[in-house]
């Protein structure tokens, strides 16, 4: 297992990682480096997918050619986002997962064999369960004291045909990540729904 910098894992209350927490628009320059993507992936890689299918699959997207190439399929506003953070991490999901489904899901025999002719609900499953994935991965790397933009606005067809091209992946988002600068949001925090307008007990 990857490790981290101990200092980095200061950030780990509910308080710190969602009622403090913003979505930036701006970074400070420390770099994010590989090894801190993969120490955050290590461990948010267990939290729980259905079938244990884990369909998420990362692109770092760090050459100055890559991220040009990337910011090319973002919205207007998402372009310099894009070009501006530390670093662009492309989420996947991998329409081809069943071919580990032998290594991930032994306790379920044939699953491979089942979900290859499938192609829709294997589209399906792979987008469903990368979603879920993807947010464990935000909070990961809030946890570890990082910050987080997601973003959906972009043409994912233009990312899957450029950047994804021939590995069965479809683009689901994009997290530019980075850490903490001050002022990095430009308006007030948007409020949130109380819990009995989100909640019914029966
Ligand atoms: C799935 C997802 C997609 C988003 N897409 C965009 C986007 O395309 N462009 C953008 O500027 N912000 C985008 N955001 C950022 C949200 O608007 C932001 O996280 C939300 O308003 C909460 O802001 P706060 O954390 O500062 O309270 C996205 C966030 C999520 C989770």
């Amino acid at each position: 297992m990857t490790t981290l910098d101990p200092t980095d894992l200061a950030a780990t209350t509910l308080e710190d990682l969602f009622v403090r927490r913003r979505t930036p628009k701006t970074w400070s320059e420390r770099p994010v480096t590989d090894e801190h993507v993969a120490a955050v992936h290590d461990a948010v890689r267990w939290g729980p997918t259905a079938m244990n299918a884990s369909p998420m699959r990362l692109l770092l997207v760090r050459t100055p050619e890559a991220r040009a190439r990337l910011a090319a399929h973002m919205a207007p506003g998402n372009r310099d986002r894009v070009l501006g953070a530390p670093l662009a991490v492309v989420v996947a999901a991998d329409t081809r997962f069943h071919e580990h489904l032998g290594h991930l899901a032994p306790h379920v025999g044939g699953a491979r064999d089942r979900f290859d002719p499938d192609h829709e609900g294997r589209e399906r499953m792979a987008r469903e369960n990368t979603w879920l994935q993807a947010g464990y991965l935000v909070v990961g790397l809030r946890a570890v004291g990082l910050d987080v933009g997601p973003m959906t606005g972009m043409d994912a067809a233009g990312v899957d045909a450029d950047l994804l091209a021939g590995t069965g992946q479809r683009t689901v988002m994009v997290l530019n990540v980075g850490w903490p600068a001050e002022d990095a949001t430009p308006h007030p925090r948007a409020p949130r729904l109380d819990f009995d307008v989100v909640a019914r007990v029966i």
